[in-house]
């Protein structure tokens, strides 16, 4: 038995082409350093066995052998275990909720960037079936599962009442998991906890923005409490941007193994499936690190640079400035005409004019309860339109952007919900739930005439200006008028998952018709943060809260999962306008520049000297942008851990010839000592030469030019003066070797 599997298993590998093996047995999916096994016994229901480091052909049997297989159902469904939590539960068009899936066949196909296994299972009594998918990187140690269902029933249609995308065991008895958690202003905070008996859930309902509250992806530490840079940690991302659920179900038998199950949550949404019709699940992307989380981070951030999850991955991001903290919504052509002569000043590459740009002839947008969907110049504000704004801007040197927010409407003060007040989500019979401004609502993204009217938003903006090479795509509120004008009435419970099918058809056509231009997931601030999104945004503004103490911790949690390429990250004046704290501009830069850097403020409010600092950061951030954008992170101090008075974290660059450090402190109490910082990730038998950034003192010129071998910085560390609150060191390495 175990010959023939592996027979089959190599010449599926050895022919690398497409082709349909009717008797597959053990299906072995691997990336450069995890894989992950199947049993795929044809009349047999799909077995998951192993998931971790990488193993060989040979060691098939040796993983059955040792005891050490799963052997759990890969895609647990209602009836056949009716103890268990189901991946998939259904009801027949005759009624009956009975389900029992037996493997037909496996199919394996090499793509440009890795493989694809999909394995065909049918019930053994009704035509139901589901192809579990596969997907595999060979740049990144990525696998995708994802699950297609169809029928051919004839009676009607099948209901499908839990359809996740997928299930992974996970064995332990000292397993953590780490996820984020917040709200607005708040965003992706770390929490970590023990699992333990019963079920943690991790959801989001939000029906727009997926990343409020909670995110979809999750870290499990399999060694006990989680560290950054060793261990064996499994991470993964539910590839969704609408409401989703991931479970992890401690096992009946104790604390020694939990069921992990991710999907799109099924809560108001029961999807009647027609015979014919296949319903396909977003993607799960697991992968497995023995470094640690931030081994899981790296592969995560890999992953979405270079395999397409974050658009445009690998382009360099511009250093911008966006207008919204310097002047609201008080646009008007002087105030922007400074604006963009001070990030012209300051060294910036891009301007981005915020809300408050826009009107109808009843409308006008002077705060946010009215004109949202009346995407026309207010020539009030800008009576020469846009053109004299992009031309100003072009001749500083700079590009042009700009804020939309094009899946939403002002109820009773907009010209579009005026023309068209069937074109938003509503309980039928009822008065609208008001979202922010008191007047707020969604638009019906299940319409197509309003999909239509989304793209048609930036359509004509880049029609009329075709130079806009930014847009901010903001979303600002929630799905809470549950109705559906455009639905039929049986199909009410589909809301959601259409408003998200609209909403990509919508992106899809805008990335089709403009690849490069740069567009910033915004929804408050960071809850679009996530891997259902990305692929078709360059970037995500990660908070409102632009105060740079709570970014060092906001920031910490997003790059669990998202790479600094992705991360917006603006410096912003003091006080603070959601704090009111006063931080060092010096901090402040250092914080921006762990990310996509920007500003958010007046740089006519920069003294001299301030200013001068100011744009020796750009200067130096520019130089390293490539090195903190595209490197590899290990993140060496957390923030949450230990007095919480330190935070600390660097990039290297993979051939790990450059490297920058970034120190923090974040609460001084006298007597306290900040040990050494230990660098991760150099190469030990390189020497390092260091180079002070962002030096705001001539105190802090005592190791300029200093010589350390990358083994002592790993071993021993650099014991930094820090010694105030909200004292921080930025340290650019380069190896002389
Ligand atoms: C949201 C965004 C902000 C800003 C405003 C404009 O709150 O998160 O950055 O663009 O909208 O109204």
């Amino acid at each position: 038995m175990i010959k023939k599997a592996l027979f089959t298993t190599m010449l599926a590998f050895a022919m690398g082409s497409v082709g349909s093996l009717a008797f597959a047995e053990d299906v072995l999916i691997s990336t450069h350093n995890t894989s992950m096994l199947l049993r795929a016994n044809e009349g047999e229901s799909l077995k998951i066995a192993y998931y971790g480091a990488r193993i060989d052909r040979d060691e098939i049997a040796q993983v059955w052998q040792s005891g050490l297989a799963f052997n759990r159902a890969a895609y647990p469904s209602f009836n056949t275990n009716l103890l268990d939590e189901p991946a998939l539960e259904v009801e027949h068009a005759d009624g009956s909720i009975s389900l029992d899936l037996a493997v037909v066949n496996v199919t394996r196909k090499t793509t440009d960037k890795g493989e694809e296994v999909r394995i065909l299972s049918r019930d053994k009594v009704y035509p139901f079936e589901v192809v579990n998918c596969y997907r595999s990187y060979t740049n990144s140690d990525i696998i995708e599962m994802w699950s297609e269902i169809s029928h051919k029933e004839k009676k009607g249609e099948v209901k499908l009442m839990q359809f996740a995308s997928a299930y992974m065991p996970i064995h332990g008895d000292q397993v953590w998991v780490s996820h984020l958690h917040g709200c607005w202003a708040n965003e992706a905070n770390l929490f970590e906890e023990p699992l333990t008996a019963g079920m943690m859930v991790i959801k989001n309902r939000d029906g727009v923005r997926n990343g409020m509250s909670d995110i979809p992806e999750v870290m499990l530490s399999l060694d006990g409490r989680p560290a950054e840079l060793s261990g064996r940690v499994i991470g993964a991302a539910l590839c969704y941007s609408g409401n989703y659920k991931l479970r992890i179900d401690t096992d009946r038998d104790g604390k020694f193994l939990h069921h992990f199950i991710a999907g799109i949550d099924e809560t108001a949404s029961q999807y009647f499936l027609k015979a014919g019709e296949t319903f396909v699940t977003p993607e799960v992307a697991f992968t497995y690190s023995t470094e640690g989380k931030s081994g899981v981070s790296r592969n995560f951030h890999r992953w979405a640079r270079l395999d397409g999850k974050l658009h445009n991955g690998t382009a360099p991001r511009d250093v911008l400035l966006n207008s919204w903290e310097g002047v609201y919504f008080d646009v008007d052509t002087e105030r922007i005409t400074k604006l963009i002569d001070g990030a012209a000043e300051l060294g910036g590459e891009l301007f981005v004019m915020d809300d408050g740009w826009f009107a109808s002839k009843k409308y006008r947008r002077l705060s946010d309860n009215a004109a949202l969907g009346d995407w026309t110049v207010d020539r009030e504000k800008l009576p020469d339109g846009l053109q004299p704004l992009i031309d100003h801007a072009k001749a500083k040197g700079l590009k042009f952007g700009i804020w939309i927010e094009p899946e939403m409407a002002n109820w009773k003060s907009s010209e579009l919900y005026d023309k068209h007040p069937d074109w938003i989500l509503q309980y039928p019979g009822r008065e609208p739930l008001l979202g922010r401004g008191g007047t707020q609502v969604v638009l019906d993204l299940s319409n197509p005439e309003v999909q239509d009217f989304v793209f048609s938003v930036v359509d004509n903006l880049m029609t009329e200006y075709p130079e806009i090479a930014y847009m901010k795509w903001d979303a600002n509120a929630s799905i809470i008028n549950y109705g559906s004008p455009y639905l039929p009435k049986d199909r009410q419970s589909h809301i959601y998952i259409e408003y998200h099918k609209g909403l990509r058809n919508v992106v899809e056509r805008i990335r089709a018709k403009y690849p490069n231009l740069v567009l910033q997931a915004c929804a408050s601030g960071g809850a679009r943060a996530g891997y259902g999104t990305l692929p078709y945004f360059d970037e995500f503004w990660t908070s409102d809260d632009t105060d740079a103490l709570q970014r060092i911790y906001m920031q910490w949690g997003m790059s669990m999962f998202y790479p600094a390429a992705a991360m917006a990250s603006h410096v912003s004046t003091v006080p603070n306008h959601q704090t009111g704290r006063v931080v060092p501009l010096k901090f402040r830069f250092d914080v921006a520049m762990q990310g996509r850097l920007g500003i958010e403020m007046r740089p006519s409010d920069f003294t001299a000297e301030e200013l001068a600092f100011a744009k020796q950061a750009v200067t130096d951030y520019k130089r390293l942008r490539t090195l903190i954008q595209q490197g590899d992170l290990y993140r060496l101090r957390s923030p949450y851990e230990g007095k919480g008075d330190v935070a600390s974290l660097m990039y290297v660059s993979p051939d790990k010839q450059k490297a920058i450090f970034y120190g923090y402190k974040l609460k001084h109490f006298a007597g306290h000592t900040v040990p050494p910082f230990r660098m991760a990730g150099l190469d030990p038998d390189k020497n390092y030469r260091l180079h002070e950034l962002n030096v705001n003192d001539e105190g802090m010129k005592s190791m300029e030019g200093t010589v350390i071998s990358g083994h002592l910085l790993m071993s021993q560390g650099l014991k930094l003066i820090l010694d105030k609150e909200y004292s921080s060191r930025v340290f650019e390495l380069t190896a002389i070797d």
